[in-house]
């Protein structure tokens, strides 16, 4: 055999051997736990044969602990880079049959160098976090590695799109870095977050709960709002990243990806005439008026489990990316409150920070009163949607589908903040309140029960319609319900070519 091929030999074997992991007993047990081992995961991921890995060969250079004898190539995470539908994306898995996916200085430095090339060549990041946090026998060197992610994940936020799934455990501080990313999606069974776990929770508060309750994926899709999305297993996990990232662009300078459809702009439907009922008091589903009029009926909810008073998630109008933000009057009857001001302020960020214009459907009581919300701070908590608003700059359109009260009209993407075009169909009411709510305060003194119910006529004649606001022009056009497609994508054609700049600072001063 010749030398070359000797030396060929040897790195097919290196190579080889660097892709066997924590080896196959290890593996076993994980698929055993029903979970898709680091590579899988990846080749699910992306397109097929498109993975490109690096650091392929890198091992930890801890000595302490017998680890100078104990040393596996690759250290705990593959990490490269590949494509989703033709698209670049950067990625990283954690491998828990090496050393737990525990986090080493090298295995950092591994998904740094990707992050950074992430942000060079402007193309997202995917984590697939699988880890039993910091490598513990490397010690500070480990937090370090951690900490310096934490800073490019900083660095990286509004510049790249950042996604995080949870395929296995993710505690302690290690959780810091999927929170700073733009969505984590968690697996449903195998996975679970949390900052301290149940056994230092039993012994500093004496609570008894478990993992799962603690930080299992639906704790933290329906209860904390820390995740955004659950699947099933990672085989699904792994197809909803593909879809999500369809909705976005590579980087904070490019537009969202356009996506051919045959449906046609012009696309009327008769059903969305008599959706949402005359009756104030009745509800309707909001979502069912985002599927009827987005390109094919696609509608990518984002926090679907999680304060389902507001709606946000993404769909296409005539093949662009649209970023929807909606009152649900099928829940609560659509009122604001701090978890659906704090989704949804989140969501508008995003979909500012990465071009993509903002469809607001309005169908709003007012704000929450009571006790619990007062003393939680809606007052900051409502103010961070306001903000969200008022400072987004794409193109940003809004619908009043009936209720639009008080304070809520004013944060829900009206023109006062900047919405650049807006609709209201027939059955909205621009209002300070509700007819009978106003005429209780403002005739408080009339008992007389007919003449009272007279007045409430009369005020609802002058204000529970979109008239007076068009007569203002507060209202750009009030249409029929059938027409919203065909509306919603006129406007964004008339507003695609927006350009708005903010003044120049630093940063403003989110209330948090
Ligand atoms: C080194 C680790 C490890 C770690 C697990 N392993 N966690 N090695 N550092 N942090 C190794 C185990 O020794 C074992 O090796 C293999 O991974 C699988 O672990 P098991 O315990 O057998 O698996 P399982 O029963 O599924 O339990 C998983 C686990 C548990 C719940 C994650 O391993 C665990 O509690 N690990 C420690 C978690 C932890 O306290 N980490 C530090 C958190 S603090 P072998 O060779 O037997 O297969 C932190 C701070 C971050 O992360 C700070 C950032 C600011």
């Amino acid at each position: 055999m010749s030398i070359l091929q000797d030396k060929f030999n040897e790195f097919e074997r290196r190579s080889k051997e660097a892709e066997l992991g924590g080896g196959e007993a290890r593996k076993e047990k994980h698929r055993k736990a029903g979970k898709k081992t680091a590579r899988e995961r990846v080749d699910l991921l992306l397109d097929a044969g498109t993975f490109v890995e690096t650091d392929k060969f890198v091992t930890h250079t801890a000595t302490d602990f017998g680890m100078d004898k104990n040393k596996i190539v690759g250290d705990g995470v593959v990490t490269g880079f590949g494509k989703i539908d033709g698209r670049l994306v950067y990625v990283f898995s954690q491998d828990f049959t090496v050393f737990g996916g525990s986090l080493s200085r090298a295995n950092a430095n591994k998904i740094l160098k990707i992050m950074d090339l992430s942000m060079k060549a402007g193309a997202p990041v995917i984590g697939l976090n699988d880890s039993g946090g910091a490598r513990i026998q490397e010690g500070v060197a480990s937090l370090a590695g951690y900490a310096d992610i934490f800073y490019q994940n900083v660095m990286a936020s509004g510049v790249v799109p950042q996604i995080s799934a949870i395929l296995g455990p993710c505690a302690g501080g290690a959780v810091y870095s999927p929170a700073m990313t733009d969505f984590i999606l968690m697996t449903k069974e195998s996975s679970y977050m949390f900052v301290t776990g149940p056994d230092v929770i039993k012994t500093v508060t004496n609570e008894e709960v478990t993992k799962n309750e603690l930080g299992g994926a639906m704790t933290h899709n329906s209860k904390s709002g820390v995740a955004h999305m659950v699947a099933e297993d990672d085989e699904q996990a792994m197809m909803m990243l593909r879809e999500l990232i369809g909705f976005m662009p590579s980087n904070n300078m490019e537009d969202p990806p356009y996506k051919p459809t045959n449906d046609s702009p012009e696309r009327e439907d008769e059903s969305l005439q008599e959706l949402v009922p005359a009756d104030p008091n009745k509800p309707y589903d909001i979502k069912e008026i985002i599927e009827t009029v987005s390109d094919d009926n696609i509608f990518f909810e984002i926090m679907p489990h999680y304060a389902k008073n507001i709606v946000v998630g993404f769909g296409r109008l005539a093949g662009k990316p649209v970023g929807y933000v909606a009152n649900q009057p099928a829940f609560f009857a659509g009122v604001l409150d701090i978890d659906s001001s704090t989704k949804a302020a989140r969501f508008v960020r995003f979909c500012d920070a990465f071009n993509i214009p903002l469809i607001t459907m309005v169908d709003v009581p007012g704000f929450l009163p009571g006790t619990t919300q007062e003393f939680g701070g809606i007052i900051k908590h409502g103010a961070k949607l306001l903000y969200a608003f008022s400072e987004a700059t794409v193109p940003k359109i809004t619908l009043i589908t009936r209720k639009a009260y008080g304070g809520a009209y004013d944060v829900m993407s009206s023109k006062h903040i900047g919405a650049d075009y807006n609709f209201a169909y027939p059955t909205a009411e621009i209002a300070v309140m509700g007819a009978d709510g106003a005429v209780n305060i403002i005739y408080r003194k009339v008992t007389d029960l007919e003449e009272k119910a007279k007045i409430v006529e009369d005020y609802k004649h002058k204000f529970a319609n979109p008239y007076k606001a068009a007569e203002l022009g507060y209202i750009d056009e009030i249409i029929f319900p059938k027409d919203t497609r065909k509306k919603l994508i006129q406007a964004l054609e008339m507003t695609k070519n927006k350009s708005k700049q903010n003044p120049h600072k630093k940063h403003g001063n989110i209330p948090l």
